[in-house]
């Protein structure tokens, strides 16, 4: 699976070289990328363990294991359910979740310590498909001042921590901590020692949420023309939302050579988040051309969203792509009469592809006529144009004072209205 998807993204690479050479041929190229079979992304879910770091939103295990069965619906390839020796809780949780999915690899966090590992491998213990995920810091910033190294111990770290977590597990992920603000040669260095120690998955996180799109693009470019052995692992991104551009960076970072992103429901996690699942799913199946899939079953994001908004608190933003209240609601007179005439003047995702019933025309002052008839019709009221025109200005009088106009005040203004109504 590794070696497949690590060959199809590099020749992937090596077709888009080819075609940015010649790019005086006639065919252009959509058309070549549109003969080519789309390649699979791996989604790998950190909802449970980066998500979960969020202040207030912990879950108890009972919670973490309805969230993991859902996710295992959902779709994805790959959870990360927890951090085991973090608390007793989480080693837990992990227990449990390792023991119940079957068709996701399941992983637990660690760092590059012999300890974490140990306590990972045995809450991981009866899982189909478990990964360790183990790493160290790699910036200037983690080497020096956090971790108060040198470069070269922090290889020597991420090494042992390779081999050790072989010990236990075949699948083993290797995060390059600040990978986003870490020198390309040294991060070059490391992942070629930790892939020949027998890392599987090599992750290269940018932790502060840095990076532009195109500069984390291009340090996976870097690192897929410069890492022995590279074609031979999977590259995962793992982006942070502190400029808002982790999903950008995500979508770079498949386009340049990854094969996996990671990613959280609502695009939770530390500080600003993380890339949103939702959002980078919907990106790969809406952007045709990018020739990119998931196996992810898109009618469960909303579903899934409601779950973990509701487990953990914490409300998501009504203007949130794909998941929001208002993703697929319409209220300016312009856009209602253009979504009622076709959805797709104003919509490049059908909601149903997303588990969402359907697009929502909501009544405020500023909506239209066309608006208004076509919320009187679904209640059953059918009315002329010169009805229509009288009963506009008074629905305008009452969408002044209310800041949305619900059905409730629509059928008391259609039923009670001077002019003579067909109901
Ligand atoms: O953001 C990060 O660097 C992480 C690692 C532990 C993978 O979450
Ligand atoms: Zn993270």
């Amino acid at each position: 699976m590794f070696l497949r998807n690590a060959r199809e993204a590099y020749l992937r690479y090596l077709i888009n070289e080819v075609l940015q050479r010649f790019s005086t041929l006639c065919i252009t190229k959509l058309e070549i990328q549109s003969l080519m079979p789309n390649s699979r992304i791996q989604i790998f879910d950190t909802t449970l363990r980066d998500g979960e770091q969020v202040p207030g939103c912990q879950l108890n295990t009972g919670e973490k294991i309805e969230i993991a069965k859902a996710l295992e619906v959902l779709g994805v390839d790959v959870m990360e359910v927890g951090f085991p020796i973090s608390s007793p809780g989480d080693f837990h949780s992990v227990q449990k979740i390792a023991k119940i999915i079957k068709n996701a690899s399941v992983c637990a966090l660690s760092r590059a310590v012999e300890k974490d590992i140990e306590v990972a491998a045995e809450a991981l213990t009866g899982a189909t498909k478990p990964r360790i995920h183990t790493g160290i810091g790699t910036s200037d910033s983690h080497v020096f001042d956090k971790l108060k190294t040198t470069r070269e111990n922090v290889i020597e770290r991420g090494v042992a921590a390779v081999k050790f977590a072989k010990r236990f597990v075949e699948d083993v992920e290797f995060y390059a901590e600040d990978a986003g603000r870490t020198d390309n040669e040294f991060l070059a260095k490391v992942l070629e020692h930790v892939i020949a120690a027998g890392a599987t998955v090599v992750n290269i996180p940018d932790t502060t949420g840095y990076c532009l799109p195109w500069d984390y693009g291009a340090k996976i470019k870097y690192l897929c023309d410069h890492v022995k052995g590279i074609e031979n692992v999977t590259i995962s991104t793992h982006c942070h939302n502190d400029l808002g551009l982790a999903t950008a960076n995500s979508i770079a970072g498949v386009v340049n050579g990854a094969t996996q992103i990671e990613c959280t429901i609502n695009g939770i996690g530390e500080r600003a988040g993380n890339a949103s699942l939702e959002e980078v799913v919907m990106i790969l199946r809406q952007q045709k051309g990018l020739c990119f899939d998931t196996g992810i079953n898109t009618k469960c994001l909303k579903s899934m969203s409601g779950l973990v908004s509701q487990k953990m608190r914490m409300p998501v933003q009504p203007n949130k792509a794909i998941v929001g209240s208002n993703a697929f609601s319409h209220s300016s007179g312009i856009h209602q009469d253009g979504v009622i005439k076709n959805r797709e003047t104003y919509e490049i995702i059908d909601p149903l592809d997303v588990g969402v019933g359907e697009s929502s025309i909501v009544l405020t002052a500023r909506s239209g006529r066309a608006a208004l008839k076509f919320r009187g019709e679904r209640l059953g009221f059918n009315v002329s144009k010169g009805q229509l025109e009288t009963l506009y200005q008074e629905f305008l009088l009452i969408a002044d004072q209310k800041k949305i106009v619900q059905d409730r005040d629509l059928i008391q203004l259609f039923s009670h209205s001077s002019s003579s109504l067909t109901a």
